[in-house]
């Protein structure tokens, strides 16, 4: 069709519309007007309607682990997977998060023996991470191999005294992270790590056997996967021992078995693309057609001040002191901004960390991001304290009332740009969800507050006038709306700052 054709067809459709006054066509193009106050009516008139029942999702989402430092990585992995598991249940999805905390394999058998070597219980206790981490750098520069595999060998074979040591490490380590998920405000429905599929994988390597998909390399045993143009899945290694791979294999099998889920994700960074793909491609020869519902939700790398964070070379940024400082940094602020703020410590926190969250979620999830504290935290531009303060300044205006909208009135200039904006709230929430991208929830509600920033620039809201009722009825909907946008950030919105 010619673009007059086009532009004569949406001429057709849009004139039917209310809230559309006409549509005058030029050519290859078609202007069209609102009814400005039809559209704001038919706004306020339209009634929420809460969906429910639309299957189970399992999230597979942070995932550290254990004895080493949680990382901007785990960090990414559990604030983008907060966001979409919310986004999920907003559209009426039963959520299921899942730690699937790294407990298991060859690496603990080395520290066990580090610790038999040089460990003391009480640092341990004092500084659970940075203790083990020590004593694992230490066993890469001055341990026995040899006592490292015979460790883990006594682990797998059951071990007391291997056994007692791997879960003391795993609680004290637990109960560190903990204090990272409280300060998020992000709860789990399963820490399901890999050490639980121990007993779960002799079932997998049968199940692949039966389907004659196992084959000898080297003495190990792969599932060869030429035709899917990958390299063969590593399931066994020559001495016997299992892998990361196969315990994500009976990970999958147990999770669709348990939660009966329609979608299955994980969150995990850009760097095990190639698993996620070898995953997905073994379970499909299974003949398992689930598994395209499995979806790897891949994320990029966070550098602090453009360092980036490693565990090996010993340049460790560990994250609660990133979340302190930025607590400390924001409640230096509101000292100068607010000094009469009765629960600062609390607010600030929340600033301090919706900082950092909103920050990182601003991002295509798939980009690299450079994170600097100073940046993330200033009250103007692109942060979360600006939207934040947005919302505290809405906030403050309708303080929880309701107001009657009503019908027919002129919508006033100034006003229009955030009819429009609110009008996209439910669309954008959908196209968040359908891409699994919180940035779309970010940017949108960026675009709320700079258009509320400006309405309230340029108008007296509380001035007493027959439009108040309106006035105060759209800025509490965007109050609303602001405030709903922050918490599928994982974004606390206090009401005063
Ligand atoms: N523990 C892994 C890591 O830190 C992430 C695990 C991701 N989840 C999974 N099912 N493989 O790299």
């Amino acid at each position: 069709m010619s673009p007059h054709v086009i532009a004569l067809r949406v001429q057709t459709i849009l004139s039917a519309v209310t809230s559309i006054d006409e549509v005058d066509v030029i050519g290859g193009y078609a202007n069209v007007h609102f009814n400005r106050t039809a559209f704001a009516d038919s706004l306020f008139a339209k009634k929420k309607e809460t969906i429910t029942n639309q299957g189970t999702v399992s999230i597979d989402m942070s995932s550290p682990n254990i004895a080493k430092p949680f990382s901007m990585g785990h960090l990414r992995s559990t604030i983008i997977g907060e966001s979409i598991a919310r986004l999920y249940e907003q559209q009426g999805y039963t959520v299921i998060r899942i730690n699937h905390i790294g407990d298991w394999g060859t690496q603990f058998g080395k520290l066990i023996a580090a610790y038999k070597q040089w460990g003391v219980k009480e640092e341990v206790e004092k500084a659970p991470i940075q203790e083990l981490l020590k004593l694992y750098v230490r066993f890469h520069k001055e341990g026995d191999e040899a006592e490292g595999r015979r460790w883990f060998y006594e682990l797998e074979q059951g071990n007391e005294e291997a056994l007692s040591l791997w879960k003391w490490f795993k609680s004290v380590s637990l109960s560190s992270f903990q204090g990272i998920y409280t300060t998020l405000g992000v709860t789990f429905d399963s820490y399901d790590g890999e050490s639980f599929y121990n007993d779960k994988m002799q079932a997998v390597i049968e199940k692949l056997e039966h389907h004659h998909l196992l084959e000898q390399s080297e003495g190990a045993q792969v599932v060869s996967l030429n035709q899917e143009h990958l390299p063969p899945c590593l399931i066994k290694k020559s001495d016997g021992a299992t892998l990361y791979a196969t315990r994500d294999l009976a990970a999958a099998l147990y999770r669709k078995q348990m939660y009966q889920f329609t979608r299955s994700l994980y969150v995990v960074g850009n760097e095990q693309t190639l698993h996620f793909k070898q995953l997905k491609a073994v379970i499909r020869k299974l003949g398992y057609g689930w598994s395209e519902k499995m979806e790897h939700i891949n994320f990029g790398m966070m550098r602090l001040e453009g360092k980036k964070m490693s565990t090996r070379k010993g340049s460790v940024v560990y994250l609660d002191d990133v979340l302190s400082e930025a607590t400390a940094l924001a409640e230096q602020y509101m000292q100068e901004k607010n000094p009469s703020l009765p629960n600062r410590k609390e607010v600030a926190s929340q600033v301090g960390v919706g900082a950092i969250i909103f920050n990182d979620l601003k991002n295509d999830r798939r980009n690299d991001i450079d994170f600097s504290l100073e940046d993330t935290l200033r009250f103007e531009g692109e942060t979360g304290p600006y939207v934040q303060y947005t919302h505290v300044r809405t906030y403050s205006l309708v303080h929880g009332q309701t107001f009657m909208w009503q019908n027919g009135q002129s919508v006033e200039d100034e006003a229009w740009e955030c009819f429009v904006t609110l009008s996209k709230l439910e669309e954008t929430i959908v196209r968040a969800l359908n891409s699994h991208d919180p940035s779309i929830v970010a940017r949108y509600v960026l675009s709320l507050s700079q258009a509320f920033n400006r309405y309230y620039s340029q108008t007296h809201i509380l001035k007493d006038d027959d439009q108040l009722q309106n006035r105060l009825s759209l800025v509490d909907a965007i109050n609303v709306a602001l405030k709903q946008c922050l918490h599928l950030l994982v974004i606390e919105a206090p009401k005063k700052m």
